[in-house]
């Protein structure tokens, strides 16, 4: 199947997404106010607009690191392999770490990523996902807060790619295939 004549149908404008990612920042501060130090961990590549956004309305002492897993390449299936390509920089023991996941698909990379960072002894350790899709669901991991529950659709934008492409678009949009019969 020639996968490259594809249309984006708009799913989330950018208003909403602003408005749900002010509304998260705002549980997540009440959540972790008093902290000394909130260590935000994005999960490359897919998350770097979400974390670029949601920590600048999170009124707390917050550090920035990623940690990247191995991808789709450049398909739409998950690998279900997860493998860690870049690690954190930084010593998370004791800490109070959020880690920021741009979607939980079939939910094995949420997983491993937590699996491994529980390992590290993190003082409190919470997840902020702005994509969920509960029926794609193989492993049984949540998030403790997600921004859109959306239904079994490949979806773009916001960070997030079809093959490397339209991470730049500022809206969230379906993938919909013309040549398919
Ligand atoms: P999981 O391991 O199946 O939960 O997959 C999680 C990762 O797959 C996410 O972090 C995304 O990078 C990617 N992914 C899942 N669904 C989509 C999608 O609809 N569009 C683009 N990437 C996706
Ligand atoms: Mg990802």
């Amino acid at each position: 199947m020639d996968h490259s004549n594809y249309v984006i149908d708009q799913m989330i404008s950018a208003k909403s997404i602003a408005a749900r990612v002010e509304a998260l920042a705002h549980e997540i501060h009440d959540a972790f106010e008093g902290t000394d130090k909130l260590i935000v961990i994005g999960l490359l590549r897919g998350s770097f607009i979400f974390i670029s956004d949601l920590v600048r309305e999170l009124d707390l002492p917050v550090e920035v690191d990623f940690l990247e897993t191995s991808s789709y390449g450049d398909g739409m299936e998950s690998s279900r392999e997860v493998r860690i390509l870049k690690d954190l920089r930084g010593e998370i023991e004791g800490r109070d770490i959020l880690v920021v996941e741009d979607i939980v698909d079939t939910g094995h990379t949420l997983h491993h990523v937590l699996n491994l960072l529980q390992s590290r002894k993190p003082k409190r350790m919470e997840v902020c996902a702005l994509l969920d899709k509960p029926s794609r669901r193989e492993v049984d991991v949540k998030a403790t807060w997600v921004g859109f529950e959306i239904p079994d659709k490949f979806v773009v934008g916001y960070g997030i790619d079809y093959a490397q492409r339209n991470r730049n678009l500022d809206h969230i949009g379906a993938v919909r295939f013309l040549d398919e019969d």
